[in-house]
């Protein structure tokens, strides 16, 4: 079995660098396309990615798993609407020994720099063991939400307890009992503040800025209705439909009539007046941004565990941690046991994680100093026979991420096919077609949830969604199917012809 893996050194047609949604997605699409040359290079110890590292106690899907999976490998037995985190890490192991990607992939192997042979037109890799490889293509699956990010908190090193981010949970913390601090009210909080809210003895929830919070309505799919799945054709995939065309719709506020929130924002009113009696912690719950500007939260557990006894809402800014005591601007003291850091992730960049040099010794880290850039979120001018998946500006933020992935793998599959055609040489996205792109999409946020037009409602937010500069470029601007369309295949005059790249004379961004 081993024997399929190249040793250090060789040379591997393809390599894909990643082996979550997006590596296993782009693996099992070559192998269908009957390609068994590449390698997958993981730098956890298994497969799963988001779902290998996010443990914490809640941790679920905000979209329906009949949708949140791949296409190509539906699973009729989700046991919930929404699967809970070990249910979809088992299900994405299932999907790759059904495929037997063991054999194709090298676990704890981090690639630490890509460097482009424009001689050899190959790509070296540089990893965390031994030798280089060399590759002619390489797939950058290495996902948008991965790096967590750790607040720079006065104290925080020094606090002589535990405290962890979310994404690296400590199971080995036992928290019953304990004075647990939440910072960070994201999709994360709101999953771990129910979940613990019951065993720990106290809990203060650090809220910067309130989410909007939407009724989750997470049941389990009986057995009969598991069954059906199963035994019907075309009923999963029917079902698929209505919960993508559901979400779909989603996207019609966010971009094109934002009027239409009207109708969620009373339902997170309603949410928070049935759980909360306090006037002044309903006030402090309810957001003063458009909904959707941030990711909109799915939960019916969150606002009754905030109405607890034993759970205090903490709006005040944290100043400093200082030994066991978080003290916040207002100089109120709060005694803490443990810390949570629900704080987020460092959003897609891999130039800062891994040093990318492309034609001519351009440096992508150099190149995205001011966020990061992309062709269809897909191809990156300077950087040949290179593709990432959930590149900049494809992300959602009303449907699911895996859609997005499937679109990227066809349209990398269709990019292949290019190379093989022996038209060209190598591939390397225009500078121009690039450049143009991005002009179009930005132009596409104006009027929409994301950006603010100045009246006192449309107040302006910051999220993940955008870089420091306030540059939208982690997020689609429109509806999943405009994407899926644009990238149903390659096209020719999208890149580099042979002349130009023998003269090297294509201009650089
Ligand atoms: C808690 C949580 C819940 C989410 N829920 C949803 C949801 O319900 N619906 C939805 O649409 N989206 C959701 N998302 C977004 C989610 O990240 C995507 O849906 C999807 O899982 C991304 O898959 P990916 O393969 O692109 O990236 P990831 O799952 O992040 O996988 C990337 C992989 O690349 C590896 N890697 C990174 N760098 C290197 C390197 N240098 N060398 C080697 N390997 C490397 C990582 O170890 C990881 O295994 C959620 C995100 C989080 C954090
Ligand atoms: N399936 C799911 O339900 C699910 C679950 C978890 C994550 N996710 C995905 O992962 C993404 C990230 O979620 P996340 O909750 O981990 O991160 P997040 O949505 O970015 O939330 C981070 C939270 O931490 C706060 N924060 C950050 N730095 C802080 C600081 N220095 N001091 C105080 N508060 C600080 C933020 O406040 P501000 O808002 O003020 O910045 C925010 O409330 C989500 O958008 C979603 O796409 C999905």
């Amino acid at each position: 079995m081993k024997k399929e893996i190249p040793v250090a050194g060789q040379e591997v047609p393809l390599v894909i660098v990643g082996a979550g949604f997006g590596g296993l997605a782009m693996a099992i699409r070559l192998q269908k396309a009957g390609r068994r040359d590449f390698l997958i290079l993981e730098k956890a110890s298994g497969f799963g990615g988001t779902w290998h590292d996010n443990t914490y106690p809640g941790c679920a899907c905000d979209i329906p798993s009949h949708l949140y999976s791949l296409s190509f490998e539906q699973q009729p037995r989700w046991s919930r609407h929404y699967a809970t985190q070990p249910e979809i890490l088992s299900y994405l192991d299932t999907v790759a020994s059904r495929h037997t990607l063991h054999e194709k992939t090298r676990f704890n192997t981090e690639v630490r720099s890509l460097s482009w042979d424009a001689r050899r037109k190959r790509w070296r890799i540089e990893t965390g063991q031994g030798e280089p490889l060399i590759a002619q293509v390489v797939v950058l699956a290495v996902g948008g939400l991965h790096i967590p990010s750790v607040p720079a908190i006065d104290g925080l090193d020094r606090f002589p307890g535990p405290w962890f981010h979310s994404a690296r949970w400590r199971h080995d913390v036992d928290l019953t009992g304990k004075r647990v601090a939440v910072i960070g009210s994201g999709a994360s909080a709101v999953q771990i503040v129910p979940a613990i809210a019951e065993q720990v003895g106290r809990l203060a929830l650090f809220q910067r800025t309130p989410a909007w919070v939407l009724p989750r309505k997470d049941t389990p799919i009986p057995a009969l209705l598991q069954q059906a799945f199963a035994a019907v054709p075309g009923l999963q995939r029917l079902w698929r439909w209505v919960i993508y065309l559901r979400q779909e719709s989603i996207a019609i506020a966010y971009t094109q009539n934002p009027k239409l929130l009207g109708h969620w924002q009373k339902q997170t009113m309603q949410l928070i007046q049935e759980a909360i009696a306090d006037h002044d912690l309903r006030d402090k719950l309810w957001p003063r941004y458009p909904l959707g500007c941030k990711r909109a939260l799915l939960s019916d557990d969150y606002y009754p565990a905030l109405a607890r006894e034993n759970v205090e809402l903490v709006t005040e800014p944290i100043r400093e941690i200082d030994e066991r005591t978080i003290v916040t601007a207002d100089g109120t003291s709060h005694e803490v046991d443990v810390i949570v850091l629900a704080t987020g992730f460092r959003t897609f960049n891999p130039a800062t994680e891994i040093e990318i040099n492309g034609r001519g010794g351009c440096s992508l880290a150099e190149d995205w100093v001011d966020g990061p850039e992309a062709y269809n979120g897909v191809l990156v001018a300077g950087y040949p026979n290179l593709f990432m998946l959930m590149g900049p500006n494809s992300g959602l933020g009303h449907n699911s991420i895996v859609f997005m992935i499937e679109a990227q793998v066809r349209y990398i599959l269709s990019c292949l096919g290019l190379l093989a055609s022996g038209r060209l040489p190598q591939l390397e996205v225009r500078d121009d077609i690039q450049r143009l792109f991005n002009q179009q999409i930005q132009e596409r946020f104006q009027d929409t949830v994301w950006v603010s037009d100045g009246s006192p409602w449309r107040k302006p937010c910051m999220s993940w969604y955008k870089t420091a500069s306030g540059r939208l470029t982690a997020l689609w601007p429109g509806f999943s199917a405009s994407y899926w369309w644009r990238l149903r295949r390659a096209d020719f005059r999208d890149f580099l012809t042979a002349e130009q790249i023998a003269a090297e004379a294509a201009p650089r961004l």
